[in-house]
């Protein structure tokens, strides 16, 4: 028996001793080119890694793309949630912006150490003339304060690196004084404001608008208060209650309608009720043409049906209507005196959580770009800052 197994092992066919060494040999070289794939893989990766590091979230595309990792970087930190855009310009149209903006948190409590910021909003035709005070009002105060601006989509401002106001542009599109397209420039505003969830205030300020106090005394007023800065109030005249149109009703009638400075502080809970409004929007595009100004009553109007107890139905910019006639009175150079801020802040008085205040204006409009150099010269004695 025993001799017939030994010639059966060593009669192995010899074909398949030598798949079988072949087998031996294979996976060696198989080891081998899987070596030198591994040692690629990791190469390429280690350059791939020292580019991103390197030229930033640019080449992160390129590299993905002509690499074949299958998962791209998925933001699964915290910090993709609350630090703001670090680029203000995006491709979102103004429906997708405010569904974005319209994002609210239920939980109440921040889970990071939130600062809250003042969201500064600069609607502008052109240039900001009056921005060298402007830099001046917000030096020192770095992380309590975001600037927005939109200028007309035609108008390029060059600012330079050094400008709190570098690369603040938001995309804008054609806005006509007095027609629906103001408030979507406000809207639009408000919107990409609300991308940062730090933002609890937000001031609408013009090219021709002046501080009229430091930052600080702003800040804390605004904090404080328990009213949001929206002028708001019944004119039963014909430019009050004359323009409001009965096809409006239901949705407004004529004991709701509002008339109000364009001019607000608002906080972010009716920044939100601003951006996502549906229901009043469509009533003032359609029903709220001149002489019917929409910009003086859409978010009045709007803002006391939905809460009221939140409004001061105040502005705080200050405006000299005493010169009559359409438009309130320009400054120029001439006018910066002194003595015209004594004036100013001499005839404050007004409420301020529900007390008598004597601070009740904290911008002041309108002022000529001819009023910049007196106003650079006097405000730290006058202005505070
Ligand atoms: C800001 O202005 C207020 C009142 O005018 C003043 O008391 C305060 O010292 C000023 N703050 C700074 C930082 O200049
Ligand atoms: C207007 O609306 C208010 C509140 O909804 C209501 O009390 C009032 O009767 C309405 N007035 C008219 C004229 O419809
Ligand atoms: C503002 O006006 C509304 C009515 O439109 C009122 O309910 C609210 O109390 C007023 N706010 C203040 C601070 O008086
Ligand atoms: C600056 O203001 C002072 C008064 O506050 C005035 O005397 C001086 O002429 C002004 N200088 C300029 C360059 O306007």
């Amino acid at each position: 028996m025993q001799a017939r197994v030994v010639p059966l092992e060593e009669g192995k066919d010899p074909a398949v001793v030598n798949k079988t060494n072949q087998f031996r040999a294979l996976p060696l070289r198989l080891f081998q080119l899987f070596g030198l794939f591994l040692a690629l893989c990791i190469a390429f990766s280690l350059i791939s890694i020292y580019s991103v590091r390197r030229f930033g979230v640019q080449s992160v595309v390129t590299t993905v793309k002509s690499s074949f990792v299958a998962c791209p970087e998925l933001p699964n930190g915290l910090d993709y949630w609350i630090n703001p855009p670090s680029n203000l310009m995006h491709s979102m149209s103004d429906k997708e912006l405010f569904w974005r903006a319209s994002f609210v948190p239920r939980v109440k409590e921040y889970p990071f150490k939130r600062v809250p910021k003042i969201a500064f909003m600069f609607l502008t035709k052109g240039p900001l003339p009056l921005g060298p005070l402007w830099e001046k009002f917000f030096k020192g105060h770095e992380g309590l304060y975001s600037i927005y601006v939109h200028s007309l989509p035609t108008f390029e401002n060059k600012f330079p690196s050094s400008s709190v106001f570098y690369n603040r542009q938001i995309p804008s599109q054609i806005s006509e004084w007095g027609k629906m397209s103001m408030c979507d420039a406000e809207r639009r505003l408000l919107a990409n404001a609300l991308l940062d969830i730090s933002n609890e205030w937000f001031i609408l300020v013009s090219e021709s608008c002046i501080p009229l106090y430091n930052f600080s005394l702003i800040y804390h007023y605004i904090k404080k208060s328990k009213h949001s800065f929206m002028g708001s109030f019944d004119d039963p005249g014909p430019y009050g209650r004359g323009r409001y149109n009965a096809n409006m009703a239901p949705v407004v009638n004529i004991t709701q309608w509002r008339k109000g400075s364009q001019w607000f502080e608002i906080n972010r809970r009716l920044a939100v009720n601003i951006v996502e409004d549906t229901t009043y929007y469509p009533k003032f595009a359609e029903f709220c043409r001149p002489p019917c100004y929409v910009d003086e009553h859409y978010f009045p109007t709007m803002l006391s049906i939905q809460i009221p107890n939140l409004l001061a139905n105040r502005s705080s910019t200050w405006v000299d209507w005493s010169r009559g006639g359409a438009h309130p009175a320009t400054f120029g150079r001439a006018d910066i005196t002194e003595e015209f801020f004594k004036k100013v802040y001499g005839g404050q008085h007004c409420k301020y959580n529900n007390q008598p205040s004597t601070v009740c204006f904290l911008f002041g409009r309108k002022f000529a770009p001819s009023a910049l150099q007196p106003l650079m010269n006097i405000s730290s004695k006058v202005l505070g800052f």
